[in-house]
């Protein structure tokens, strides 16, 4: 049974995505932990409802952002978290938590990277122009979603697409991608070999494509 701690700062939708494919018996999977940012976050319903302990850590209580990510570390640590999620956390992750979880925190991303990295990955597709988007899981390095990518899917973006739209059309399949590339994990199927993950019995899932004419 994989020991996930999941990390977020608002709504948690992906969380949620995460939560119903374990309670469904699709993932082997355990979440020992919710920890969050920002005392309001959605999330931290959706972890009352579904009896997750849940803990908000406040970085303006540390005098650094390395002594922030050490709390967070010795907190999975103490709880032997062995995969770490970032569902929806709106920081950037520093050293004393990647150097304890090496290729195991995974992170999802609105966009297709290395396209539109950062924040606004939806409105930075709609900006310049694209045609097709999507979104990304992947490993999380010392970098701004620069990590190994593990699963992408795509969406068409529409002329008279709006952010709102397109992050909606987006969304839907992150909260499909997400939990499959967790499974993928938990499952022990992925090897990271430099910065390419590759994924041991895989068939490329439909799920990477949608019909170009949804909207
Ligand atoms: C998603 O768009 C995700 O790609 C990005 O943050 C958003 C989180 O949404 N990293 P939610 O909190 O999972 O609903």
């Amino acid at each position: 049974m994989l020991r996930i701690g999941v990390l977020a700062s608002g709504r948690g939708s992906n969380f949620q995505a995460i939560i119903d494919e374990i309670e469904a018996g699709r993932i082997t999977a355990k979440i020992e932990i919710l920890i969050v940012d920002n005392p309001n976050a959605y999330a931290i319903e959706r972890a009352k409802k579904h009896g997750i302990p849940h803990l908000f850590i406040n970085p303006k209580d540390f005098e650094t952002k390395e002594k922030f990510y050490e709390r967070i570390r010795d907190e999975l640590l103490s709880r032997e978290v062995e995969l770490v999620v970032l569902a929806g956390f709106m920081r950037i992750v520093r050293k004393p938590l990647l150097e304890a979880y090496p290729n195991r925190i995974m992170n999802i991303h609105p966009a297709l990277l290395p396209s539109f990295p950062g924040l606004h990955g939806q409105r930075q597709a709609i900006d310049y122009g694209v045609k097709i988007s999507g979104c990304t899981v992947h490993f999380v390095d010392e970098g701004v979603d620069t990590g190994p990518i593990i699963i992408q899917a795509a969406v068409p973006v529409h002329p008279d697409d709006t952010e709102e739209r397109l992050s909606e059309r987006i969304l839907k399949l992150e909260h499909k991608i997400f939990p499959e590339a967790i499974r993928l994990f938990a499952e022990g199927r992925l090897k990271v070999e430099g910065r390419k993950v590759k994924i041991e019995n895989y068939r490329l899932p439909e799920i990477q494509f949608t019909n170009p004419e949804t909207r």
